[in-house]
């Protein structure tokens, strides 16, 4: 090498030249490495090539040792050119390596080492209020409830006015409401409930009716770790003859006991839909003498329900002289934080496998 052989007395000119030779013969030395991999056809030419340019023993290792006679000044910017020709000749002999793994059998004593653990597949699954959902169903199917659909999309005919909501009623803004421009005459919104499928379905099965409606629902809501401007409602109807507030109460008192095994409790609520109107809280599974998230109360609001108002069987056409009804609507994602003690609601939709991987 170069450097041996300098005799000039001025040190500083004697490391200039050094260096550049060092940089010199790595710059040499990465093309002409390169130009080597290019001709690589089996496994024994890779090892020698490797072993060559990035053995310990290797062209690589002995330009690097040269480092310790070089200007002290000099050595980052070495350093960071060694480090350049070592990482594209290691990637230059991966690439020739997998691209001779295919085309060469195992002989055994192959580069290849099969004992390495292959890449990790990662397999998906349902989302957890996916499933909750289906067990919720199947809770009430064993109870012989239907289960039915409705657009999301919605007219504000059905979302309110059908619902003895009108548009002058104060109720109408308990629920900030996304609407949507269409070519349509009539006004449309994001449904904010889901109990418009109510209607829906009265008109389309008629009396009697069981059934529930699991859905999404849309609110201009401000989030927080207890309210998203998306979120899921099951919504539950039952109209018959006879039907009376107490199959209410039975009805949702044993599905909370089914799913959750809390105590719960009723308090008179209001909704223009129901009359009269309840409201079902469950105790705070969270904490035993008050939290943040019951405010301290250890109770939790949780559903509203109520027996059907006879404005809004006759919107759907069933005569309120023969039937009545209970009506019922809860969110889903609230009663899985219950259950499983999650304490944001925001998690569900984050897509974090570390928070969805649990369930
Ligand atoms: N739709 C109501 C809401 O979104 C919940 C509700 C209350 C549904 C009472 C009902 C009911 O069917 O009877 O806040």
């Amino acid at each position: 090498m170069g450097w041996v052989s300098l005799s000039y007395p001025a040190t500083r000119i004697t490391h200039i030249s050094v260096n550049m030779d060092i940089k010199e013969e790595l710059i040499k030395l990465k093309k002409d490495a390169l130009e080597d991999v290019k001709k690589i056809v089996d496994p024994d030419a890779y090892k020698e090539l490797y072993a060559k340019y990035l053995g310990r023993k290797g062209e690589l290792a002995r330009l690097a040792k040269g480092m310790k006679n070089i200007a002290e000044s000099e050595r980052p910017s070495v350093g960071i050119l060694v480090n350049d020709v070592k990482m594209a000749l290691e990637s230059a002999l991966e690439d020739a390596k997998n691209t001779i793994l295919g085309s060469f059998p195992d002989t055994g004593d192959s580069v290849f080492d099969i004992t390495l653990p292959g890449n990790k597949v990662n397999v998906g699954g349902l989302h957890p209020i996916t499933s909750f959902i289906w067990e919720i169903e199947d809770t009430f199917r064993e109870l012989g409830f239907g289960v039915v659909d409705g657009p999301e999309v919605e007219s504000e005919w059905y979302n309110f006015d059908a619902l003895n909501a009108p548009s002058w009623h104060p109720s109408r803004d308990m629920q900030d409401t996304f609407h949507v421009k269409t070519d349509k005459e009539e006004k449309m919104v994001m449904r904010t409930q889901t109990s418009p499928v109510q209607i829906r379905a009265m008109e389309t099965y008629g009396a009697p009716i069981k059934i529930i409606v699991p859905g999404r629902v849309y609110r201009n809501e401000e989030m927080d770790a207890r309210h998203e401007a998306t979120f899921w409602q099951v919504e539950g109807l039952v109209v018959d003859k006879g039907i009376s507030i107490s199959h209410l109460l039975g009805t949702m008192n044993y599905f909370i006991d089914r799913i959750l095994g809390a105590k719960t409790r009723w308090r008179p609520g209001y909704f223009p839909f129901v009359e009269p109107g309840l409201e079902m809280d469950i105790e705070c599974l969270l904490c035993s003498d008050g939290c943040r998230v019951c405010k301290g109360t250890g109770w939790l609001e949780f559903m509203g329900a109520g027996m059907v108002h006879p404005n809004v069987l006759k919107s759907a056409g069933v005569d309120s002289n023969v039937y009545s009804g209970f009506a019922f609507g809860f969110g889903p994602e609230r009663l899985h934080m219950l259950k499983y003690g999650v304490n944001d609601v925001r998690l569900y939709k984050s897509g974090d496998l570390r928070f969805l991987e649990q369930f």
